[in-house]
């Protein structure tokens, strides 16, 4: 594969900018007929963000499997498309070859039509990060079914959630997944899931763990006994669906400001595009190199930059069953080692957290195979930044700070490997394409530099949203109505003399938990199932190795006549059972009331302030209906 749309020089970073700005539809028609169309686009660019309404290639007939895969095999065929390296390292990993990779889609597409499903029906995939997930995930864009992954960590409420909003009728699943020393059993939490599902019809389970599961007669079959029926059917060809540019690729959920988690809506000619020339520039791919990506397939990052953005370029990504700190915190480290993994793409939160174990565990590897290093999620601290480069990198490989969202599709704020300059804790440019503009609380933009406001993006770009998945209202006042013509990321930002963006944090009700997204009103939610909870406010605060920590104030009625410290553990658990254990908050405070407008509005600023110590920065109270409260809460601060 080439890429003449890879930028190699500060030079062609300037032109191509200008380019994409002067004339955005021939900029990316350049770049779109780098792939395999079935059918060439009628119109590039359609677009109307008052609705909202953006298509890209529309009209344009495509696979994404096709690009990911199929392109591939006369000259990469036997070239590893994904090495997959097991959560116990005792365990042999396993190679799948373009070619390989290839028959496994094709074999487990052709379970998936036998088990009735069909072009545009919606897949829920609950599964550890074995091979398999990243074959069922383009078994379905294969045969045009919608994939909506669910992170192995969600609780069976989460999944019933989402398998209700998405009204997907089948679930692909394993019977356990191993993470570090732990065993979930995912099957089972399916399961419960289902209590409220009925409309499933079909659940696909894959043996990993050997874990005992019960299978429910006429709806559960297992995935090697689905494989078998198709190899015994000797059908060894599963046409690639023809898609048109527009339809849905997949739907993933992220949190927001409101209680319940929204299904952001991908599509496949855009984001296609998008995914693979972010990829190919941000990390300044070569044909060759080991791209290893350490998010999990669940979120997006999983999406684009372990699954699509590689496999669409022809590289070889590394996908990885467990945590960086087990057996030991030289986990990453060893991998890097094994494999000669030249990118290494991780989160803020797992840099910080192996810093905590010193040089050690680093200084028994060689790491001289890495060439590029990124890091995504969160913004990060210089510390982190430094010891990253000086440790990880030797201070030879630059570091990419991709920004970007689960709305986004890929990164739109970076800088390029090794071709525009790094800055620690900046994000620095946007790729040609993208627009960012900083405006102020009324929308009036903020001009020049040296300057911040709220991040937005005038213009589109083929990697964005479409719709949030059965509510394309709620995809309008969430991303498109804050301000006029523009779409809002809901992140605050600083522009810096020469024009770097640094991303410092979001400016809505969305909290940073690990590089994680969790919504405040959803923790709220959880934490007032509990039946002794009267009423609970969330807020974030800064933490050391998450970036941000989750402070619960809980109005809690048998609060000082039962043991305290059993109520919190409880209310936790509560948390962690409605929502996943991602979400189980840091710290939970009991108080008799919480700071209240007039109108009964809680007054987050006052203790988010708390919350991150600042007692002394609570600013006017007076207006409260209760200010005693505050100096209540003040005292009784964790
Ligand atoms: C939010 C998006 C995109 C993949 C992972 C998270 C924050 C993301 C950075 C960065 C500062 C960042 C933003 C954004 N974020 N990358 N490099 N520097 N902040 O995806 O769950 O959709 O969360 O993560 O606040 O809005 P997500």
């Amino acid at each position: 594969m080439s890429y003449p749309y890879q930028i190699r020089s500060a030079e062609q970073y300037q032109a191509a900018y200008k380019k994409s700005v002067d004339h955005p539809e021939e900029f990316w028609s350049d770049i779109a007929s780098n792939f395999q169309w079935r059918k060439p686009w009628d119109k590039v660019l359609e677009w109307d963000f008052k609705k909202p309404t953006i298509k890209w290639f529309n009209g344009g007939k495509l696979n994404i499997t096709e690009n990911c895969i199929d392109r591939h095999l006369e000259k990469l065929g036997n070239k590893p498309a994904i090495i997959w390296e097991p959560n116990d390292p005792e365990e042999y990993h396993r190679v799948l070859t373009y070619r390989e990779l290839y028959n496994k889609v094709v074999q487990f597409g052709n379970v998936l039509k036998n088990n009735g499903i069909k072009k545009g029906d919606r897949v829920c995939i609950y599964m550890g990060m074995v091979p398999e997930l990243a074959i069922a995930v383009l078994a379905c864009a294969r045969i045009g079914a919608i994939h909506s992954v669910v992170f192995g960590g969600f609780s069976a409420q989460s999944i019933a959630d989402r398998l209700q909003d998405a009204k997907a009728e089948f679930v692909i699943t394993c019977d356990g997944a191993y993470r570090g020393n732990k065993e979930i059993p995912l099957k089972s939490v399916i399961d419960d899931a289902l209590v409220q599902c009925p409309f499933v019809k079909r659940v696909v389970v894959l043996t990993r763990t050997r874990t005992a599961v019960s299978m429910l007669k006429g709806r559960d079959v297992w995935w090697e006994d689905e494989v078998k029926k198709v190899e015994t059917q000797g059908n060894h060809d599963c046409p690639a669906e023809e898609m048109d540019a527009e339809d849905m690729l997949f739907i993933l959920y992220t949190s927001g400001s409101t209680g319940k988690p929204k299904g952001v809506v991908h599509t496949c000619g855009g984001y296609m595009v998008y995914a693979n020339y972010s990829f190919v520039n941000v990390f300044q791919y070569q044909p060759g190199d080991v791209f290893f990506c350490t998010a999990d397939i669940g979120w997006i990052t999983g999406h684009s930059y372990i699954v699509y953005g590689p496999l669409s370029a022809g590289a070889t990504t590394l996908l990885f069953e467990g945590v960086p700190t087990w057996p030991d915190a030289g986990r990453f480290w060893d991998i890097v080692d094994k494999y000669k993994v030249n990118t290494l793409y991780t989160a803020p939160t797992a840099i910080r957290s192996l810093m905590g174990f010193g040089l050690e565990p680093v200084q028994k590897h060689d790491l001289g195979s890495l060439k590029v290093l990124g890091t995504v999620g969160e913004p990060i601290n210089e510390e982190a930044w430094h010891w990253y480069d000086e440790n990880i990198g030797k201070k030879k490989c630059p570091i990419v700070d991709t920004w970007w969202q689960t709305e986004t599709g890929g990164v739109l704020i970076s800088n390029m490997a090794g071709i525009t300059p790094a800055k620690p804790s900046f994000a620095t440019l946007p790729l040609p394409g993208v627009q960012p503009i900083l405006v102020d609380e009324n929308g009036k933009e903020v001009v020049g530099n040296g300057v911040s406001g709220n991040l937005c993006i005038k213009f589109p770009w083929p990697g964005m949203l479409r719709t949030t998945y059965g509510d394309h209202e709620r995809c309008r006042t969430n991303y498109f109505a804050t301000y006029d013509n523009l779409y809002f990321t809901g992140d605050g930002c600083l522009r810096d003399e020469e024009g770097n963006y640094r991303i410092t944090g979001r400016v809505d009700d969305v909290l940073n938990v690990s590089g994680h997204r969790i919504g405040t009103a959803e923790v709220e939610n959880a934490i007032n199932m509990h039946t002794g909870v009267v009423e609970s406010a969330v807020v974030g605060y800064p933490h050391d190795i998450k970036g941000q920590g989750i402070y619960a104030f809980v109005i809690y009625q048998g609060h000082g006549d039962s043991d305290d410290k059993m109520a919190r553990q409880d209310i936790a658990q509560t948390v962690s059972r409605i929502i996943g254990p991602i979400a189980k908050p840091d710290k939970i405070q009991f108080v008799s009331g919480l700071p209240k407008t007039r109108s009964g509005k809680i007054m987050r600023r006052i203790l988010r302030k708390i919350a991150e110590g600042e007692t002394d920065k609570l600013g006017d109270i007076s207006t409260l209906l209760d200010p005693a409260v505050v100096e209540e809460i003040k005292n009784g601060k964790l």
